[in-house]
């Protein structure tokens, strides 16, 4: 490495990542985790980091320093989470504004749709945004994003939350194995104290919210997780034939027991809209939106049509790119609806 040159705002990322290759680190450290993908590549620096709501100096001041002693910036996480250095696992609560658990009855029904969709929506609405994919069992919040670079670690041993395009930072269960075809093998306290670290090292800086993507149903994961981070509110994923099912009372006594409200209901799956006539095809039976929100006791979001453009671009890892009026929606209703009955807590967790 060449220890005259200087780095400077006007650069482009890919040039310099590939001039430089021990900049990806400190890409990575400030949650340029893309740099490598190839829209962001093309990008110069200070363009780069202000898409992604940073400071530049800081950045910049990371990139000279690396040139001159590569060692400055930690390596890349390879893999296992690493404990965390004495004395700094202390609580994010103070930085993250309200927290919010996603929860459904049972599986494949949306839940992590639903989580992504609100994500993007509120990162468009201005607010700042994270996502902790707390499904040990099926972590899909990379493959929807589209970010399988890993997490870097900050000097005092956090991890730092993988960035997407648009901003919006996560941590899945899944940086940390070696592939997606991995099984994921752990017992209900494992995962319980997986996400509990998960949640105090992570770095998330400022977030106004910090969305949680819980495992299916109301088991002892989804409890064990739920008696680990301070929620504010909890959102009820539900399709058209669930309100027949007993998992709306279960939801109920989850939410009861957990102390926290549920501040909205979100029926996905409604509906299939018919190209050709514009007309509604309710698949699952008649949209049961109001009535599931009646009956879980919190306001309705949205009723999500299934729309094969949102699964396409889930499954390419662009669903940041994807518009719809009903998702939209849900964002702004969330804002109007839940945020009202967010509960407040002054609860920090450490350790
Ligand atoms: N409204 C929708 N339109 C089109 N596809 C959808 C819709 N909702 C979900 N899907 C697709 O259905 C599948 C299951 O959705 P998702 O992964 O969000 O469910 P989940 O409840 O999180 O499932 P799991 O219990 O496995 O975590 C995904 O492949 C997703 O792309
Ligand atoms: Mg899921």
């Amino acid at each position: 490495m060449e220890e005259t040159s200087t780095i400077t705002p006007d650069m482009v990322i890919k040039q310099v990542v590939e001039k430089y290759p021990d900049t990806i680190r400190v890409f990575a450290k400030h949650g340029l985790g893309c740099v490598t993908c190839s829209i962001a590549a093309l990008d110069t620096i200070e363009h780069g980091v202000r898409r992604h709501k940073l400071e530049l100096e800081p950045v910049l001041a990371d990139l000279n320093l690396i040139l001159r002693e590569p060692s400055a910036i930690p390596e890349v996480l390879t893999g296992g989470l690493k404990p965390p250095t004495p004395g700094t696992e202390t609580a994010t609560t103070d930085k993250i504004k309200k927290i919010i658990a996603i929860i459904s009855g049972k599986g494949g029904v949306g839940k992590s749709y639903v989580t992504s969709a609100l994500a993007i929506g509120l990162n468009r609405l201005g607010y700042r945004v994270g996502i902790l994919d707390a499904d040990i069992t099926g972590p899909s919040m990379p493959r929807t994003f589209g970010t399988e670079a890993r997490p870097a670690q900050a000097e005092d041993g956090k991890i730092i939350p993988v960035m997407t395009a648009q901003g919006i930072k996560i941590i899945s269960s899944l940086y940390f194995v070696k592939g997606e075809d991995e099984a994921i093998i752990w017992r209900g306290p494992l995962i319980g104290k997986m996400i509990k670290d998960f949640y105090n090292q992570t770095f998330w800086g400022e977030l106004d919210y910090l969305l949680i993507d819980l495992p299916p149903g109301t088991s002892d994961a989804a409890i064990t997780i739920m008696q680990s981070v301070p929620t504010n509110g909890i959102i009820l994923v539900g399709t058209p034939q669930m309100l027949a099912m007993s998992i709306v009372k279960k939801a109920i006594r989850l939410a009861e027991r957990m102390h926290t409200p549920i501040v909205g209901v979100v029926e996905n799956m409604s509906y299939l809209m018919l190209p050709d006539s514009g007309k509604k095809l309710h698949l699952f039976g008649q949209s049961q939106g109001e009535a599931l929100a009646e009956a879980a006791g919190g306001p309705l979001l949205a009723c999500l049509p299934i729309d094969p453009r949102a699964a396409e671009m889930i499954d390419n890892g662009q669903l940041e790119e994807y518009h719809s009026l009903e998702t939209d929606a849900l964002a702004g209703n969330f804002m109007v609806e839940s945020v009202p009955l967010l509960k407040s807590r002054t609860l920090a967790i450490t350790g």
